[in-house]
């Protein structure tokens, strides 16, 4: 279905996420008719660029990341006709009212920050004085959004002294996958799991985020945050909240958003002993994290494991286990639902390893898997094995299953208005809430990361959060 014609205004035009997912994607939207010929992209930037300049970076851009642009000349061109672009230094008081020219009031527009968070407050205050937007305008913001509660509280402040927070998209962009989303369906679109999806029959939950590329190129940014202001603060923190929550009385933003907030606020504060960090280091120097960031001494974490409690009735007794890392076997994002096991086994052969499991598999693969005990064919005597029920959604949507990136379908909803998968700003707040002390505590004293190898599963301790419960991670692309 085409959304309505918009403006659609980015800041950091030329920048690396501009050319590698929001460009790209809003191709792919165009190419497919949902982005419709009324729309325009404007793109602003620093650099004095005339139009056809910057449409002819563009057009590289497209053919770098989204090669089947090149077999489609014909839309190429169209779509190239879209395009605009305005110098704004974001910083300066200069170029506002050429921007202002260019915008159209009476259609939907959408300014979308691709910049520096230190620059949100001033564009946001410039647009909202210089009455460049309107009642009309959204306000699209990347993580990372903030570095602690202080600083997200900072940029909150700045944002709502000009825009209302219906107007602002906080963009996560986990929440753009479709098995994230597909989560949702899963567990309140069936009648089947939520009887089982609690303390009573689950006996813990494992989110996995593994990378097997490393912090090279993005060290200097990486090296400030380390895993967990850059993963698990934001992309794991939704998957555990999608995975926890309460069915929310309606598909609303706001009441999605709610139960959301309700889970991190639950989240109980996580001991040192319960907490693992690793960096990845591999034998002789190079190919180490510390060489990757430019910092020789560094103490960031390029991963991490935990463990988390949720104090509520729903998960009291149930532990959540997070890990994620940069350098690992495989690249490979899932969450496993383990439950527990039978309450009396009448089979000897049962050791004790075969729980249930609904395994939700984000990427490579995105499917659902079901792991299930059955006997063993064959006469002699009555074994058991653990064999899967597997889905993948490519292959049950066969043709329907449209691959999409996640920034395809953020970008649209921002037009359509829908805020269902943006964070809330006092869910960004109550997720630093949680990880600040988290966070002061080994800045403050804790140990240095225990080093791993690369192309492994993370530090030997890692294994150990769990074995020392009787329990074990998944194998990571296993
Ligand atoms: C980003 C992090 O938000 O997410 C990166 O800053 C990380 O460090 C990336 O690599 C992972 O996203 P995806 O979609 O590749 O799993």
């Amino acid at each position: 279905i085409p959304v309505d014609p918009f403006d659609l205004i980015l800041f950091g035009a030329t920048g690396d996420l501009a050319r590698r997912k929001i460009l790209p994607g809003l191709f792919h939207r165009f190419a497919v008719g949902q982005m419709p010929e009324g729309a325009r992209i404007i793109g602003t930037a620093r650099s004095a660029m005339n139009r056809a300049e910057f449409t002819e970076a563009v057009h590289a851009s497209l053919l770098e990341f989204a090669p089947q642009a090149a077999k489609q000349s014909a839309l190429l061109e169209k779509f190239l006709a879209s395009v605009e672009y305005v110098r704004v230094d974001a910083g300066g008081e200069d170029d506002w009212d050429t921007l202002a020219e260019a915008i159209r009031p009476d259609v939907v527009q959408a300014f979308y920050l691709s910049v520096s968070p230190a620059l949100f407050g001033s564009i946001a205050s410039n647009l909202k004085s210089r009455g460049i937007a309107s009642a009309n305008s959204r306000v699209v913001v990347e993580k990372p959004f903030g570095h602690d509660l202080a600083s997200a509280r900072d940029l909150n402040a700045d944002l709502r002294r000009n825009f209302d927070e219906h107007q602002i998209y906080r963009i996560d962009h986990y929440l753009g996958k479709e098995t994230v989303q597909n989560l949702m369906a899963l567990r309140f679109a069936n009648a089947l799991w939520e009887p089982l999806w609690n303390s009573t029959h689950v006996d813990h939950v494992q989110i996995t985020v593994a990378e097997s590329l490393g912090v090279e190129g993005r060290g200097e940014y990486y090296d400030r945050s380390g895993a967990m202001r850059d993963m698990v603060q934001n992309h794991l923190m939704q998957l555990l909240c999608l995975t926890a929550m309460e069915p929310p009385s309606r598909f609303t933003s706001d009441a999605v958003r709610d139960e959301k907030v309700k889970v991190i606020e639950a989240l109980e504060p996580v001991a040192p002993s319960d907490i693992v960090r690793g960096q990845y280091r591999a034998q002789g120097s190079a190919g180490s994290y510390c060489d990757h960031a430019g910092n020789p001494h560094s103490s960031t974490e390029s991963f991490i494991a935990m463990k988390v409690n949720i104090g509520n009735w729903r998960w009291a007794g149930t532990p959540f286990y997070l890990r994620t890392g940069k350098k690992l076997r495989a690249r490979c994002s899932e969450i496993a639902v383990v439950f527990r096991d039978p309450p009396h086994m009448i089979f000897p052969d049962m050791d004790g390893r075969r729980s249930n499991a609904m395994i939700i598999r984000l990427q490579p693969d995105e499917g659902i898997t079901l792991r299930n005990t059955i006997k063993e064919p064959g006469p002699g005597g009555f074994r058991l094995a653990e064999v899967s029920l597997d889905m993948t959604f490519a292959e049950a949507l066969g043709g329907r299953a449209e691959p999409q990136d996640a920034y395809e379908r953020l970008i649209m909803d921002v037009i359509r208005g829908d805020q269902t998968l943006f964070m809330r700003g006092d869910e960004v707040e109550a997720a630093w809430t949680w990880a600040d002390p988290i966070i002061a505590a080994w800045e403050d004293a804790g140990p240095a990361p225990s080093p791993y190898d690369p192309g492994g599963a993370g530090p030997e301790d890692a294994l150990m959060l769990l074995h020392r419960e009787d329990r074990r991670w998944r194998e990571i692309g296993g």
